[in-house]
């Protein structure tokens, strides 16, 4: 058994785990965080993508030890305060989603995107989720979703009047 400490949306996780351990597992069942999704185990269709250290990654091709002392988002760290995060109001009001098996992987890479690139083309979105299956063939929406939540990103934020 090995010990793998892990910080996940902003919380330490810490377990003695078996080095064959992927980090999906450590995600979903030490962690007990589900949002993250298993949809083939083999790297195919990132259901399972989490951030790490701002990286989109999928968590089913890494063993959780090789990420010891990362620092991992998933789905469930997005929403803050009750407010939802920009990328989860695009997916809402763009019909970002059918089944929404492939929404949290597909969120994920669209807000690493939009950190990296605040107003990708449309080619730049359908490159970055190109790893990123969706069974529904949601895709036009999903590029939408993540176009509208990039201009949310982009609007000043707002200042509130001071109060006298
Ligand atoms: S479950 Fe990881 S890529 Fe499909
Ligand atoms: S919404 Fe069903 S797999 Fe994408």
């Amino acid at each position: 058994m090995t010990h793998v400490t892990l910080t996940i949306n902003g919380e330490a996780h810490q377990a003695e785990v078996e080095p064959r351990l992927l980090l999906v597992h450590f995600i979903r069942e030490v962690a007990n965080l589900t949002g993250t999704h298993i949809g083939c185990d083999t790297t195919s269709c990132g259901a399972c993508t989490v951030l790490i250290n701002g990286t989109p990654a999928k968590s089913c091709t890494l063993l959780a030890v090789q990420v010891n002392g990362a620092e991992i988002q998933t789905v469930e760290g997005l929403e803050q305060n009750g407010q939802l995060h920009p990328i989860q109001q695009g997916f809402f009001e763009e019909h970002g989603l059918q089944c929404g098996f492939c929404t949290p992987g597909m969120m994920l890479v669209g807000k690493a995107l939009l950190e990296q690139n605040p107003n990708p083309s449309e080619a730049e979105i359908r490159r970055a989720i190109s790893g990123n299956l969706c069974r529904c063939t949601g895709y036009v929406n999903i590029v939408k979703a993540i176009d509208s939540a990039g201009k949310k990103m982009r609007e000043p934020a707002a200042t509130g009047a001071p109060t006298a």
